[in-house]
């Protein structure tokens, strides 16, 4: 198995795709890896789920991470070339002059970034603001919005911490209620989850904050049921889609939340540092920015959550370029691959000796995020041993009732990387 992993690397520093020095030396730019990547697309079937050749290919637009197993994509995500080069070009520009390239040359995208967001979100452009990250977008909303004294926000202990603890600022501050909705992170039952939330709303309900998807376990929650409940009851829904904007197929209007957000950097593969925020047209007015806007900046004008003083144009404007490559594989394929790869490691998983199923995601919903738990292992030393041997980043989570590792794979991602962390995996488990 090393020896076929160590030819495997040479191949790829032979093609000047390894990582590192050799990748800095790649002779093939982003925009003519696209046309390759366009022409295989054109060249394959309908469904490439398990076509590896085909993955291999998406794989070249990485070249850093080549022989680098990241299977924590959860917490950020590699940039594809593409988005790289065009990056360094922007950076470049901005050197020159500063405030002429960001202030007039470079910030005339905006308005096409938001557009093409808008296009994958399936909303009006005027309902979608664009930021740092998830939490500056979340937190947007959380010290946004007006509550009194005693008004109730319902919430999970298994959403982001930032978040829960910006509620608990206002908690502090202006003396609102957090109750929190009790449940297993390893629950399917969608209308059993539901229930645990809409069971909290009472009359004094304002708020209920759900993450789309469980960023310790993968585990999706029933946004659209919970959503439907609460809007019968004027409670308004924010949406944490950290772990789901780009990497499921899904349109946030369908949802029927009135605030969502995410960050780009993690499944989209834009640049480290783009996130985004979605209000609802008619909620616009209600929410008060971070950063003040000036009085010329309509109350209900979304770009109002845009007053950040000066920023990273380049890193913004290579939202652009990371749609376009997201676009050029496609949300669904996209999807029915990340999923794939998380069912191929749960089972694997399923194998090892150690494992506690009733503590490990199950297969069946969509998703890349794999959590594996063991019994008599100590996944700290495990993450820490697959590192230092393998080359293998999983990201170790202890957090409530759940201790052990996250595996999330992303386009990138070979079976033959899982297989290789999996080698990992045993070998580590049956040391003693
Ligand atoms: C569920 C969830 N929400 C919010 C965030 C915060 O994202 P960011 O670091 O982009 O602000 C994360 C980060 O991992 C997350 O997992």
């Amino acid at each position: 198995m090393i020896n076929k992993r160590r030819k495997f690397i040479a191949n790829l520093t032979a093609l000047g795709l390894s990582m590192g020095f050799s990748s800095i030396a790649n002779p093939i730019s982003g925009k003519e890896l696209n046309k390759i990547i366009e022409g295989r697309i054109a060249n394959s079937s309908e469904d490439v789920t398990e076509d590896e050749g085909f993955w291999k290919t998406i794989r070249q637009a990485y070249p850093m991470t080549a022989n680098n197993i990241n299977l924590n994509n959860g917490a950020v995500s590699p940039s594809p070339l593409v988005v790289q080069e065009a990056v360094n070009q922007y950076m470049e520009m901005c050197n020159i002059n500063p405030s002429y390239y960001t202030g007039r040359i470079l910030s005339r995208t905006t308005e096409l970034t938001r557009q093409k967001l808008a296009a994958m979100a399936g909303s009006e452009s005027d309902c979608i603001a664009i930021n740092r990250n998830a939490c500056e977008a979340l937190e947007t909303v959380i010290f946004g919005i007006d509550m009194q004294k005693g008004d109730e926000v319902v919430l999970s202990k298994y959403d982001y911490p930032n978040m829960i603890n910006a509620w608990k600022q206002r908690e502090h501050r202006d003396g609102i209620v957090l109750k929190f909705a009790d449940f297993s992170p390893f629950e399917k039952d969608d209308a059993f989850l539901a229930e645990r939330y809409t069971r909290l709303f009472s009359k004094r309900t304002k708020l209920v904050h759900i993450t789309q998807m469980i960023n310790w376990t993968g585990t999706l929650v029933p946004v659209r049921k919970i959503a439907d409940v609460a809007k019968r009851k004027s409670i308004k829904v924010l949406v944490d889609g950290a772990h789901t904007f780009a990497q499921l197929d899904f349109k946030i209007p369908d949802l029927n939340c009135d605030y969502f957000g995410c960050s780009l950097h993690k499944w989209l593969c834009a640049p480290i540092g783009t996130g985004m925020l979605y209000v609802r047209k008619e909620e616009i007015a209600n929410i008060y920015p971070l950063f003040s806007s000036p009085d010329s900046v309509s109350k209900d004008d979304i770009r109002k959550f845009e007053h950040l003083g000066t920023r990273s144009v380049p890193i913004e404007n290579g939202i652009v370029h990371a749609i376009d490559f997201h676009n050029l594989i496609g949300a669904k394929r996209k999807e029915k691959r990340l999923t794939y790869l998380k069912n191929y490691i749960l089972e694997k998983a399923a194998k090892l000796k150690n494992i506690d199923p009733t503590m490990t995601s199950s297969q069946g919903s969509p998703g890349a995020i794999a959590f594996l738990s063991f019994r008599g292992t100590d996944p700290n030393k495990m993450k820490k041993i697959l590192e230092a041997r393998y080359g293998v980043y999983a990201s170790f989570i202890k957090w409530e009732q759940v201790e052990g590792l996250r595996l999330s794979p992303n386009v990138y991602t070979l079976k033959e990387d899982l297989d290789w962390a999996f080698k990992g995996m045993e070998d580590v488990l049956s040391e003693k």
